[in-house]
Formats: structure tokens, C-alpha cells, sequence
């Protein structure tokens, strides 16, 4: 799969079969995040990978769009590290959210199905997540790419809108 048929195929997959993700998935899933670029190259996140049932039925319940995550072979919790970012302050909801889309399009590629449930900048969301996931003080959670094998295919979307594109000027 080339990248420009991840980006047009990626979709959000939110019905899974029961079949579970091989570590070699996983750990591919990881190496994309990690080798997804950051301001100052500061990488301030940390990973908390969730399989276990009744962690996955508390991630599912605890946000009102999160629902899918009970069903989901495994979560992968994107956990900011803002103490990381001590020469560029400030740009981890961008460094994550770059990492949100790096697993995202390496599952496409996968042929995984995969949805990213945000959390920060909700604060109630993000407590909820620290105190199931267990982080530590200073971390915070950002996001939850919530994957499976997928039970559903809505096909290709292009949006491409050539009318919000401005040359030069507005
Ligand atoms: C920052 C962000 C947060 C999102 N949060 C949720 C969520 O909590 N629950 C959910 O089901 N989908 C969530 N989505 C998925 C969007 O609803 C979805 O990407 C959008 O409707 C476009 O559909 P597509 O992903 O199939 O192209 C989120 C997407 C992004 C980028």
C-alpha cells in the first residue's frame, strides 16, 4: 500500500471481530509512533497499551464516544509527557496528535481497523483516563487509537475541497 492509499482509505473502524492483534502488529503500531517526528525532537509521550477485557470495558465507559473500546483488541493510550519538552514548550498536543495519525495510517496499512478517541484537552476525560491507566501526576493522557481486526468497511472518502485552498494570499 502506498502512503496516499492509507491516507484515502483510513477510515474510522469502530466494529471488531474477536481476533487479536499479533505482537509483530503491535509492535509495528509502536514503531510508527515512536518514529513519528516532534518539535525539537523532544518526543514527549509514553505509551500504555491496554488488552485486558476489564480495562478495555472501563476505557469503553468512560468517555460518552468511547463506547467501541469494549469490543477493541487493544487500545493503545497515547499519554503526553509534557516535562519531555524542555526546549520547545508547549507543542505536544501537535507532536501527539502526529502520533495519533502515524498509528492510525499504519493500521490502515495493516489492514487493521482503528479510530482515535480524543481525550485532551477534556479535562473530565483526561482524569478518567489517568486514574484507569494509572499515570503518574505529571502525565497526561491525550488519546485513545482504539484497534481491532475490523467487522465493518466503510470504503474511501476523498474530501479533497479545491475551494479552501488560497494561493499566495487569502
Ligand atoms: C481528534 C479526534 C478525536 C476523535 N474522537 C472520536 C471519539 O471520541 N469517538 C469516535 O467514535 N470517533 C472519534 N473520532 C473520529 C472522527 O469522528 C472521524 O475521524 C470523522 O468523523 C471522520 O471520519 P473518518 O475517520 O471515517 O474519515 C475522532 C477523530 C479525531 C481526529
Amino acid at each position: 500500500m502506498t502512503v496516499e492509499q492509507a491516507i484515502l482509505e483510513r477510515r474510522s473502524i469502530r466494529r471488531y471481530t474477536e481476533a487479536p492483534l499479533t505482537e509483530e502488529q503491535l509492535t509495528k503500531l509502536l514503531r510508527a509512533a515512536m518514529n513519528t517526528p516532534s518539535a525539537c525532537d523532544c518526543r514527549p509521550w509514553e505509551f500504555v497499551v491496554v488488552r485486558d477485557k476489564e480495562q478495555l470495558a472501563r476505557l469503553a465507559a468512560a468517555g460518552k464516544y468511547t463506547g467501541m473500546a469494549k469490543d477493541a483488541a487493544a487500545v493503545i493510550v497515547i499519554i503526553a509527557s509534557p516535562a519531555r519538552q524542555e526546549i520547545c514548550p508547549g507543542f505536544f498536543p501537535q507532536d501527539c496528535g502526529a502520533v495519533a495519525m502515524n498509528i492510525w495510517l499504519q493500521a490502515t496499512e495493516l489492514g487493521l481497523g482503528a479510530v482515535w478517541c480524543g481525550v485532551y484537552p477534556d479535562e473530565r476525560l483526561t482524569a478518567k483516563i489517568a486514574e484507569i491507566v494509572a499515570t503518574p501526576e505529571d502525565q497526561i493522557p491525550f488519546g485513545l487509537i482504539v484497534i481491532g481486526n475490523p467487522a465493518e468497511n466503510p470504503g474511501p472518502r476523498d474530501r479533497y475541497e479545491p475551494e479552501r485552498i488560497h494561493f499566495d494570499r487569502w
